[in-house]
């Protein structure tokens, strides 16, 4: 089969990576692709959020078998919907599906609908009623702008002072533009044991009627070490979580998975592809803090290397509706990511920087944000390369991608010393 992946970053390259393995692909495609999928993928210079130019595409060549539709964005305007409207056959939501990550308010309300355990929240489209609730309740708060905003859209509030700027930002200077339109404010959750909390990726195959969790990973959010510094899209992450057991599996499965997989039915919007969730352990068990309609990046790069089974093989199995026929198998042992990103990032950042990469060992390179220029590697984006180790256990994991690190150069590169250390005392 060829297969063509939409998107740009690590998580891309991760998922093209994996179906490489494959013994059914021919031929790999990416859109647009940067220059680690050009190694393993024919890049296609396409905007995927322009649908019309996609469909042409698409029309203009039928070898193209099957789409892996990646991004929010594009989910969220329905791009599964107008590939499937012209018969292609995709791994992704539909747009109805993709609004439970698209909207927060939406999220928020089907978990308070059916009984799914999240923060309490209260959401708002009008400023003055959302401060006069942000003034009621008080800090500490939790401020989400309803929309997309690459990540970027929340505000963890210490201070009522703090909250009422954010309310400000968000709702009146429109920081996140129309995602700002309207506001989820919730209740601040503290995790069991740590501080600021305690967070675990599930992602999860379903077709609608089976939903199978892939093992679990932790993601690194702030851009230095200690969870200090500017929220970013991912400066790293390791996998299995420390803190999972088989007890909170059974838990997470029971009370969270099945019934949004439920919920997504009986509201008519059937969820076929990837759901992630967000979830945080609490003193009052786990809780959801976001849902996903896509893989996580950069989670994907930790989980997929582990997958033992034929990935086009799950993924079509979720679009022909037959999950349950399949028996999906992760390798033991750990895997961990490491992030290098532009100087300056998640703020100003130059492009354009010579990359050189020395000895990395048995790692794996994966490619975020990089181009060819002048025949030469170069930095394209603000995450520019994920460093990709396993090991038998997160410490060896780890070691090893610190190793690989040292030997890669650009000017102004940076990254986070620290991943792969948090929780690992229990
Ligand atoms: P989100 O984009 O919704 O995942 O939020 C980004 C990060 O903010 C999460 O990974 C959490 O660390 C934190 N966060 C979001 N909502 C809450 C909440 N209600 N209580 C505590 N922390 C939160
Ligand atoms: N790593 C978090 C996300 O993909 O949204």
């Amino acid at each position: 089969m060829n297969v063509l992946v939409i998107g740009n970053g690590g998580r891309e390259h991760a998922i093209l990576q994996a179906l490489k393995k494959s013994k059914r692909v021919e031929k790999l495609y990416c859109m647009k692709g940067n220059a680690g999928t050009a190694e393993i993928a024919e890049n296609v210079d396409v905007d995927f959020m322009n649908i019309d130019a996609v469909l042409r595409f698409a029309k203009g060549n039928p070898q193209i078998d099957y789409y892996v539709v990646t991004p929010d964005d594009p989910l969220a305007i329905g791009l599964v919907d107008a590939l499937e409207g012209i018969g292609k056959r995709c791994f992704g939501p539909n747009k109805a599906a993709a609004q439970i990550e698209a909207s927060k308010a939406f999220a928020k309300q089907l978990m308070e609908k059916y009984g799914i355990p999240t923060a309490q929240s209260a959401t708002f489209d009008n400023y003055g009623d959302a401060l006069e609730y942000v003034r009621k309740v008080g800090a500490p708060i939790v401020l989400k702008a309803d929309g997309l905003a690459l990540g970027k859209g929340v505000l963890l509030c210490d201070s009522l002072k703090q909250a009422e700027e954010g309310l400000k930002e968000i709702m009146l200077d429109k920081a996140f533009g129309a995602a700002g339109n309207k506001i989820v404010i919730e209740e601040y959750m503290r995790g069991l044991k740590y501080t600021p909390g305690e967070e675990v990726s599930v992602l999860a195959f379903t077709d609608g009627k089976t939903i199978v969790p892939m093992i679990t990973s932790c993601d690194h959010k702030r851009a230095s070490d200690g969870d200090k510094g500017l929220n970013t899209g991912g400066m790293g992450t390791f996998s299995p979580c420390p803190f999972w057991t088989e007890e909170l599996q059974g838990e997470v499965y029971e009370k969270i998975m099945l019934p949004t997989m439920n919920a997504m039915n009986a509201e008519g919007r059937t969820f076929k592809g990837c759901l992630y969730f967000g979830l945080m352990r609490t003193d009052k068990g786990m809780k959801v803090v976001e849902y996903n309609s896509r893989f996580g990046d950069p989670e994907t790069q930790v989980v997929l290397p582990m997958l033992k089974t034929d990935l086009l093989d799950i993924f079509e199995a979720v679009t022909d509706g037959r999950l349950a026929d399949i028996d999906i198998q992760w390798e033991s042992g750990a895997c961990v990511c490491v992030v290098l990103a532009s100087g300056g990032y998640p703020l100003h950042y130059v492009k354009g920087k010579e990359i050189t990469i020395g000895d990395i060992g048995d790692c794996t390179l994966i490619h975020a944000g990089t181009a060819i220029k002048d025949g030469k590697l170069v930095t394209n984006g603000g995450r520019v390369l994920d460093v990709v180790a396993k090991g038998a256990d997160i410490e060896q994991a780890r070691n090893k991608a610190y190793a690989a690190v040292k030997n890669i150069h650009w000017e102004g590169m940076q990254y986070r010393s620290d991943i792969g250390i948090k929780y690992r005392d229990r």
